[in-house]
């Protein structure tokens, strides 16, 4: 039997080439190569070949589906950068990308960290307690008597279950005394909420941040020292401080601090950002008894705590002029702070 290998090759050659998408090249693989193609049906003949022309065959055939597969490999190739580029050709690489949504720092949150990071300098902790509260930790233990006005049903929100919204961040004092020895020295930063009147000044859920730093002999230069640090790291060594008489049940001595710095609008106007004192000794007393030991006694222990109004300074340092903004979670007015 003779075969014009040659022949072949060329039919094949010009089959591939001629093969303008992957289809037809398939077809044209399936054509010679495949199991009833070209070249298979071929190697089945060679058992009934005379031995002696067995090898020159084999030898042209194997030549011959060489050449085959790697003309279709080759075509396959230029297929495949045709199809590329004209996929490239419609591709405007000098457009600008898709910006992905990836989303910001709220305000309160940029303010909060900041505060965060100051403090941690200070060797202050973070600690943490839940806005649910028992009346103990939000009152009782902090020597708030029963007929204080800030437990009047006007100004809380009670439950059903006799738990309350914490109306101040001080809760976690109690919380870490109760579970912790001294010294320490943690903030506790947070939600807070009280039935306060809405206004562009006033929202029913607002953000504090809470510090206690109980060790031997602190005193009230302690306190002004550190707040004094805190407020001029964040608002810039410009910053003065105002110690105003004051009175909290958890507290003796106690202050109001009001702050005036360039970077809050009217240098000359104070602003009142919080209050602070000396851990009332009655407080010690409480927190003794409710963990039924002297970790906290009050003849060796002192100290003192603050708690900074977050919503006001976010709004003075961003110049946001109603706090119910920081809620509305409204996009266009968030996107003006993203960092
Ligand atoms: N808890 C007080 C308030 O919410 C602030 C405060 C904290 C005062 C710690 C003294 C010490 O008004």
């Amino acid at each position: 039997m003779s075969v014009d290998f040659e022949a072949l090759a060329v039919e094949a050659e010009s089959a591939v080439s001629t093969a303008s998408d992957f289809a037809q090249l398939d077809a044209v693989r399936v054509r010679f190569l495949g199991k009833k193609g070209t070249i298979t049906t071929l190697a089945e003949t060679i058992r009934s070949l005379p031995t002696e022309e067995r090898p020159l065959f084999g030898q042209r055939l194997n030549a011959l589906r060489q050449a085959v597969t790697a003309a279709i490999e080759n075509r396959k190739a230029f297929l495949e950068a045709e199809t590329d580029a004209a996929a490239f050709a419609a591709l405007d690489v000098s457009l600008p990308g898709n910006i992905p949504n990836v989303g910001t720092l709220h305000p309160l949150t940029q303010i909060l960290d900041r505060a965060v990071c100051i403090c941690r300098r200070l060797g202050f902790a973070l600690a943490t307690g839940p806005c649910v509260e028992t009346e103990f930790h939000c009152f009782d233990a902090l020597n708030t008597p029963a007929d204080h006005p800030a437990r009047n049903e006007q100004d809380t929100f009670y439950f059903h279950n006799g738990r309350l919204l914490r109306t101040h961040t001080s809760s976690v004092q109690v919380r870490v005394m109760e579970k912790n020895n001294p010294p320490l020295r943690i903030i506790a930063p947070g939600p807070a909420f009280r039935r306060d009147e809405i206004d562009a000044t006033h929202s029913a859920q607002f953000h504090q941040l809470e510090g206690l730093y109980v060790n031997r002999k602190v005193s009230v230069a302690d306190l002004k020292g550190t707040l004094d640090f805190f407020f001029r790291e964040l608002l810039g060594t410009g910053a003065e401080l105002r110690f105003r008489p004051h009175f909290f049940p958890f507290t003796e001595p106690s202050f109001e601090i009001d702050v005036r710095a360039s970077g809050l609008g009217d240098r000359e106007r104070w602003l009142e950002m919080g209050g602070c004192g000396m851990v009332d000794p009655a407080v010690f007393d409480a927190i003794n008894k409710s963990r039924s030991d002297q970790a906290f006694d009050p003849e060796e222990w002192s100290g003192f705590a603050f708690g900074i109004g977050l919503d006001r300074l976010a709004m003075v340092l961003f110049g946001i002029p109603d706090i119910r903004f920081l809620a509305a979670n409204d996009l266009r007015m968030l996107r003006q702070f993203a960092v």
